[in-house]
Order: C-alpha cells, then structure tokens, then sequence
C-alpha cells in the first residue's frame, strides 16, 4: 500500500494542519523539559531533535505511519538478508560487513560471514604489510603513495573517511583519491607520485565503470613505461565482485580484495573498497569504525521507534519532505574532517531515495527523497546560511558537533563549538520586530532585520571525532535513508537513473571523430556537438 493510502497518513495530515502554525519559540517556553523528552544518547552520542516542528503528538502518529508501512518487518528482511532490493532481486547486507558479533546471515542457504572475515583477514594482511615497508614495489622500494581509483561509491567513501580520520593516518603513507575522467584528475595526482612506490587500488564493484577503467590504464601505461610490464603485480590491486574483468584487465586474482552482489557500491566503504582507509589508519582503527556501525545496526535492529536514533531521524525526514514540502535539507559538519561528508552523504541519500516508482511500479504522487547539500562549518555559515534563516525554502538541517578538537589550539575549538551551537539557536529563536524595536532599530530597517525563526535542526554530539563515531555516524544516515525509502514505499537499493546518460555518453564519443556533421540527436545537442568539432578542427 503506498503512503498517502495510509490511515496514519490521514491523521499526520491533519496533525500538520493543526500544528503546523505553532512557533518552536513557544513551544520551549511550555516545556522546560523539551530537551529531555526529544534527545537521545547512545554511548558518548548524543542526538538532539527537540528543535523541530513536533509536539508530543506528532512522534507516536509517526510511528503509527511507520507500522502501517510495515517498517519492522523491513528492517528483519534487511538483517536476514532476504532481497530487499527487488528491482535487481538482491539482498542488502552491508550490515553484515561490520557484523562483529559474527552471527551467521544466510544468503541463498550459504552463511555469508566466514567470507567476509576471510577477505578482510587478506586486507590486514596486506595492510599491514604495506604500512610496515615489507610490501615493496618492482624495485625494491617500500610503497609511500597510495592511489585510489574509483568512482561513485568507490571513491566518496573511501575519501571522505581517510579524510575524516586524517589524524589516524601513519606518517608514512601519502593517499591520492583519482575518480574523475577528465584527465586533469589523474595527470595532477600522479605529479606527485613515483612509479617504484607507487601503488594503485583500482576499486570498482563492476570493473566496467568507464571513468575507473581509462583511468586505471593511464595509471598502468604510467607505470608500464617507468618500470616495464614485470611491475604491475606489485603495484596493482583490484577491489571488486567481477574476478573475471579483473583477470582481463591484467590484475592477478591473488591481488584481489572481493565483495558481493549484495554490497550496494554506496555501502560498500565498510567492504574491500574500504582498503585505503584501513591502509590509512591501519587494521584495528578500521575495525574499531567496523564495532561503531555495529553498534549502530544493533540500536537501529533492537531499540523501540520512539528511541531509536535513525528511525527518529527518518521519520522527521518523511515529516518535512511529505508534509511541510521541504525539497532540501543540509548537513552540517562542525569539523573540518568531515569536509566531505556532504559529498558523500550525497550520494548515500540522493541516489538511494532519488526515485519515482512504487514497489508495484506505479509513478508515486508524493514527494520522494529530498535534495541535500552541506558545508562544513563555520565555512557554510558566511556563504549560504543566510538563505536558510531568512530565505523562503523550509530547510531542515543536521548539526554534527565534535566536541573536544582533535586539534586543540587557543581559543579555536570554543569559538566553533559556540557558534555550532548558537546558529540551531536562531533558526529556532529567530528574532521578532518587537525585539528589534527595542533595541532601538529604524523602523525602516525592522523588517530586512527579522528572522523568522521556527526553522528546525538536529544536533549530533559526540566526544570527538574517532573512527568508532565515524562507524556510528555512517550507519546512522544509511539507517535513516533507510527507513524513508520503506515509507516512501520505493526501491532505495537500485540506481536505474544513472544509465541513460552513460548510453549515451557512449553514442557521442565516436561522432565526436566523425568528421562528416552530426544529426542524429535534437538540434541542441547536433549544434554543439558539430560546434566543438569545428572549434577542434
Ligand atoms: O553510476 C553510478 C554507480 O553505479 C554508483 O552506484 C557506483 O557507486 C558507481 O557507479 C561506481 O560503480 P563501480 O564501483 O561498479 O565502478
């Protein structure tokens, strides 16, 4: 059944028209104990969401919209790993890559774990000896620079994460993150690089993207024409589910790190594809962000809706975006090793719930997954948060605050704690004419002056940054993409969006030589094909 089909649908809807004119501002001046009730903690993790447009009533009608869409039922189906994802008829089991209690998950009768430790036991093997010198290149050398080749998930994950636990990372090893075609990505970051101790992690869950694969050849013509053919076992890995495309590409299967059908390229940081992160911060750090999406899985699994953090975190999602029509929602990171976590989160959400078909294939009348952007602060707060406070757009959004700096210097980490707090403050305060004229603003001034307030955020706190938080963080965002694809009643593990403009991207690359003019497109695209053809001559 879809959503707006939903008895509890009905009465959100009309809980919205009953609410929806209510100020937060008054509603912390009611409740002295708004904090209490509208916070969580799991650990040092703390979740605040009691700066959003609910009254004690819209949770539980929520929740009853939750139950009706049968999301228990759909969490048990992804934990046991039945095929969830049933447009490629696949199950979903990254949950199982950081499964650290062990206990078995069958895929078509076959118990997936003792795999799945087998190849992460081969990446702490192999970690392990690159980080220590005994890997060494055609040469003889130690390897000093790591390139990750990849793509969409097989790029942002694992960036964003050696990224974000930069301060983890060994001295000894430099990380260069190549996804890009346009040459100018790769041509820069092998300028940094010498072939004998160089090494390439060539990640892709198809070995067919076609960015990853060019780029993957350039590397080895690099590489080929410095050292000879003899080089490329010591200085090529491959990270993927296709042995076959691995073996025609020249990468010995001994030098494969593998995953599954079952791993969405998005989900698959926690998998192989996460080998630069664990050569970055080494076995036990990758292990330790293993045990923190862990725990996340099991809260998410075992703890009642009214207190688990991603359902929370979905269902205020679903909120917004069905009812208040928000279209966008931001993600504020207060640390600046988390600069690409907007990036990733991206691709998480956007490609995860970016779709218009129900299960039963019919084109579905609400709105689906939102559009999210994000800065990390104070960055964003002097570009586009003025748009947030007084713009005309309702835009939830994600405050992310570590709260001890990994970086500890003078008055730094105050100052962006003070102001991680003080900008959820004002969205939900804003600031009235009356306040205004107090003050003593011209009158004339007074209405450029106000903020409207009533804009809602969450804050997510934790300790500091460390890769057991960054496991949680993660797997609290899978989890709430999650739960708004079950509501939204759609497919959030497919990605047929993506193919039309790779088809044909692949019809133009040849008549971009054809020099006979170009006319079996629209006029548009013939007229700028033909112009560039003649601009090249
Ligand atoms: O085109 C989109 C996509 O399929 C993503 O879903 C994926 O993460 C990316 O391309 C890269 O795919 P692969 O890992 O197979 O190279």
């Amino acid at each position: 059944m879809t959503l707006t089909s939903q008895k509890a649908y009905l009465a959100l809807q009309k809980h919205y028209s009953e609410t929806s004119s209510l100020h937060m501002r008054d509603l912390f001046k009611e409740d002295p104990e708004r904090f209490n009730k509208f916070s969580l903690k799991l650990d040092d993790f703390v979740l605040d969401y009691s700066k959003n447009r609910i009254t004690d009533e819209t949770l539980p009608l929520l929740i009853n919209l939750a139950n009706e869409c049968g999301l228990k039922d759909k969490i048990n189906a992804m934990f046991s790993g039945k095929q969830i994802n049933f447009t490629e008829n696949r199950s979903v089991l990254h949950i199982a890559l950081r499964n650290r209690s062990n206990t078995p998950i069958y895929v078509n009768n076959k118990d997936v774990m003792p795999e799945i430790n087998r190849v992460l036991e081969k990446m702490h093997l192999f970690s392990d000896q690159v980080r220590n010198g005994s890997w060494k290149g055609a040469t003889g050398k130690s390897i000093t620079d790591i390139v990750n080749i990849g793509i969409g998930g097989s790029d942002l994950g694992p960036y964003m994460a050696t990224e974000a636990l930069k301060k983890y990372k060994t001295e000894k090893l430099n990380f260069h993150f190549v996804s890009n075609i346009d040459g100018t990505d790769i041509v820069e970051k092998l300028k940094k690089c010498s072939p004998e101790t160089t090494l390439f992690l060539v990640a892709s869950k198809t070995f067919t993207t076609q960015e990853t694969m060019v780029n993957a050849q350039t590397a080895r013509t690099w590489l080929v024409e410095a050292l000879g053919q003899a080089a490329v076992p010591h200085h090529f890995v491959a990270l993927s589910t296709n042995k076959e495309e691995v073996e025609k590409f020249g990468i010995d299967s001994k030098n494969m790190f593998e995953f599954w059908s079952f791993i969405g390229g998005r989900y698959s940081m926690w998998s192989a594809v996460g080998l630069s992160i664990m050569l970055a911060i080494g076995y036990e750090a990758f292990v330790e962000m293993l045990e923190g999406a862990h725990e996340m899985d099991t809260h998410f699994k075992e703890a009642p809706f009214d207190k688990n953090m991603p359902v929370i975190l979905g269902l205020l999602g679903i909120w917004y975006h069905v009812f208040y029509g928000s279209e966008t929602y931001a993600v504020l990171p207060y640390d600046a090793y988390l600069h690409r976590l907007p990036a990733y989160l991206q691709q998480l959400d956007m490609e995860s719930n970016g779709k218009r078909n129900a299960q039963d294939g019919s084109v579905i009348s609400y709105p689906t997954g939102p559009i999210l952007f994000g800065e990390s602060g104070t960055n964003g707060q002097h570009s586009f948060y003025q748009l947030i406070h007084q713009g005309t757009h309702l835009i939830p959004c994600d405050f992310i605050i570590p709260i001890n700096s990994l970086n500890p210097i003078g008055e730094h980490h105050d100052i962006l704690l003070a102001n991680a707090l003080a900008q959820p403050e004002a969205l939900m305060r804003g600031k009235t004419p009356e306040e205004l004229k107090e003050e003593g603003v011209p009158e004339a001034l007074i209405p450029f002056k106000t903020f409207p307030g009533n804009r809602p955020t969450n804050s997510i706190l934790m300790t500091k940054m460390t890769p057991r938080n960054l496991g949680r963080l993660i797997a609290l965002y899978e989890h709430k993409v999650f739960v708004m694809g079950v509501l939204l009643n759609i497919d959030s593990f497919d990605q047929w969006g993506v193919e039309l403009g790779k088809i044909l991207a692949k019809k133009i690359l040849p008549e971009l030589h054809d020099i006979a003019p170009t006319t079996t497109h629209d006029c548009s695209t013939n007229a700028l094909i033909n112009y560039i053809k003649g601009i090249r001559g």
